[in-house]
Parts: C-alpha cells; sequence; structure tokens
C-alpha cells in the first residue's frame, strides 16, 4: 500500500539543504510536480530514476533559476534559445540544445543534447535561486503513469522516496512543458504543451516543424505511446459511442464512469459517476490528470472519455489523451 508521509512542506531553505545533501525533494511548478535532485550529483540523479522506475537512457530536463546558467548547461547556443528564453521563460517551455561538456551523461540519456527550462512558480523559483544551480526534475510521479499537478499526488506516488514534497498547490497549467529542440535547420516541436509552435514561430519569425508521432531519432519518455496512464483502460469516444458504450458495460453490470462535457443523460443509473468536464481547454488542461486519478481510484471497468475538439487550442490536451488511452 502507498503510505502517505507527512513530508508536505513550504520550508524553501530546508528543502534547498536537502537537494545540497544529495537528497530528492519534489518542487512545484506551473505544469506539473517535478522531482528534484541536484543536476551535478551522479548519486541524486540514479536516486531519480531508481524511485521513478524510469529507463536509464530517458534523458531529464535540467530547472535553472536565471538565463545567465544556460551557458553552464550547454553550448553552441543559438540567438533563437535567448529569444525563446527571454520571452518565455520563467514558463511552460523547455529548451533543447547542444550539451556542455560537464552535463552528465547520466542526465542526457548518453545523447549529446540537453533539455532546459526555467519553471514559473514563486516557490520552486526562489529554491532555484537558494540552490544556486541546476536540478533534474521528471515529472514526480512513478514512470508511465498520471503526472502530479498536486503535492498529495506527489505523496501518492512518491511520498516514501522523497525528503520532502514542496507544496505549492495545484499546478496552473495542468499538462507538461512544451519541448523544443533547435537544431541547425528548423525548430522541432518535440512535446506540445501550454505554448503553441505557432507562438514560437512568430517569436522567432521562422517555420517551426512538429515532430512525427513515431520518430524516435531523439528520445522522448512522454513519446512512448503508453504514456500518462491510469491503471484503469481509458477510452477515448465520440458521443454516440460513449452513449452506447455505457449501455454495453450496464447491460453486462459493469461500472464505467464517464468525463463528458454534456451534462448526466436522465436515464442513467446512479451508480455511474459522470463528471461534466470544462469546454474551455485552459481549465481542462489544469484538471486533466487530477480527474484520471480520481477516475482512476473509483476501479471501475472503464474510464469512458468524450472525444475534444481537433484544434489547435486542444492539441496537447489531445495528445495527453491519446497517450492515456493507448491500448
Ligand atoms: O513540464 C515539464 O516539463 C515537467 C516539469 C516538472 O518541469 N517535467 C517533465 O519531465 O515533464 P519528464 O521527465 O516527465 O519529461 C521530460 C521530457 C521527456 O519526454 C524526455 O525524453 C525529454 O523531456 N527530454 C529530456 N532531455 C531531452 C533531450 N536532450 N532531447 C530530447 N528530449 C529530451
Ligand atoms: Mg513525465
Amino acid at each position: 500500500m502507498h503510505r502517505m508521509n507527512n513530508n508536505l512542506t513550504t520550508d524553501v531553505q530546508l528543502a534547498a539543504q536537502l537537494l545540497r545533501d544529495g537528497k530528492l525533494v519534489a518542487f512545484p511548478t506551473e505544469t506539473v510536480y517535478g522531482l528534484g535532485a541536484d543536476a551535478r550529483n551522479p548519486i541524486a540523479i540514479k536516486k531519480v530514476f531508481a524511485a521513478k522506475g524510469r529507463p536509464a537512457d530517458h534523458p531529464l530536463i535540467v530547472h535553472l533559476g536565471n538565463h545567465e546558467q544556460i551557458a553552464e548547461w550547454a553550448i553552441d547556443i543559438p540567438p533563437t534559445a535567448w529569444a525563446l528564453a527571454k520571452h518565455f521563460w520563467p514558463g511552460p517551455l523547455t529548451i533543447v540544445l547542444s550539451k556542455h561538456p560537464s552535463v552528465s551523461p547520466l542526465i542526457t540519456g548518453g545523447q549529446d543534447t540537453v533539455a532546459l527550462r526555467i519553471p514559473n512558480h514563486h516557490l520552486t523559483l526562489e529554491l532555484l535561486k537558494q540552490f544556486g544551480s541546476g536540478l533534474v526534475g521528471p515529472s514526480a510521479n512513478k514512470y508511465g503513469r498520471v503526472s502530479p499537478t498536486m503535492a498529495e499526488h506527489v505523496a501518492l506516488d512518491l511520498g516514501s522516496e522523497v525528503a520532502a514534497i514542496l507544496d505549492g498547490g495545484p499546478c496552473q497549467i495542468g499538462i507538461e512543458s512544451t519541448i523544443v529542440y533547435l537544431s541547425k535547420n528548423q525548430p522541432l516541436i518535440m512535446r506540445q504543451g501550454a505554448i503553441t509552435a505557432q507562438q514560437i514561430a512568430e517569436v522567432l519569425d521562422t517555420a517551426v516543424a512538429l515532430k512525427p508521432q513515431d520518430n524516435i531519432s531523439v528520445r522522448t519518455s512522454g513519446s512512448h505511446i503508453s504514456h500518462y496512464a491510469p491503471r484503469t483502460p481509458v477510452y477515448l469516444l465520440s458521443t454516440t459511442e460513449l452513449l452506447a458504450s455505457i449501455n454495453s458495460y450496464q447491460m453486462h453490470h459493469k461500472l464505467c464512469s464517464v468525463i463528458s462535457f454534456m451534462p448526466k443523460p436522465k436515464n442513467l443509473s446512479r451508480d455511474i459517476y459522470w463528471q461534466q468536464i470544462s469546454q474551455e481547454p485552459v481549465v481542462y488542461a489544469q484538471q486533466l490528470y487530477a480527474n484520471l486519478r480520481a477516475h482512476d481510484l473509483l476501479n471501475n471497468a472503464a474510464i469512458l472519455i468524450e472525444q475534444v475538439p481537433d484544434n489547435l487550442e486542444w492539441v496537447a490536451i489531445l495528445d495527453r489523451l491519446t497517450r492515456a488511452s493507448f491500448k
């Protein structure tokens, strides 16, 4: 059984000290909670992989406290990187650059690039300032599971693996940062997030490419298709399919729960947990992982999710739902 720990704290000084001691500290960001460790300490980095159960070849993002630190972690930094950092940091954008020779290969999974980001959360910005160096920070969940958007989620998943959880309340954005790879040619979006390809293209005044789903030449663990998945099977369905599926589950005396834009139909059994969800993508994203976790706890036969619109505003959400529902 998972143990609920009392290691939630808002004491930034304590958190910084624990990190200096090589311990793991979960930290809040505007996207999801990160599992923090000293990015210059190989033992601490190894603890991150062990705690998550993450394969060693899946690279980690290094979180920084200020722009000048970019040069401590990357080389051959193109002007586009500075422009994006200036425009979007602190914020939900991760920039992939050529790695500085001093960066541990444990962080980069042996690749010659490194992913950097300044997150936008006042507690974590203060933590990074006090710590004074980079922190690795994968999402603070077990490998392949739903990312945490509240300190309590981290406590449930990794409570016994971390020395402390810096409690910064619910994450404002709720899904992971956009990852952009600044190669010699055009910028490439490796993972969709709140910052869109269009926004990046506008700032850089250049075309931005989207990574094809199956391109694994540069590895991103979020790209593994069955990611962000609850234990209960998730199905992404059209409105018609959703209603038909509910009937089918009912006929076989099985319970499912539903996340839908519609109100619960009057004729449905009281036992079916039906959640009517916001049609605002920003609100939907903010609540998405907490909703998946809550539905998962019901231990029903399935979680049925009504298909979301297929447009720019929903693209990052659709990406996460597709991965959560992959069988
Ligand atoms: O919003 C976020 O990015 C959150 C918060 C905590 O900052 N972090 C996060 O970390 O989502 P994680 O480890 O769950 O996902 C990091 C992603 C992975 O898909 C990883 O493969 C990719 O970043 N990544 C890391 N280094 C990379 C690199 N050098 N090249 C390409 N992708 C990289
Ligand atoms: Mg993750």
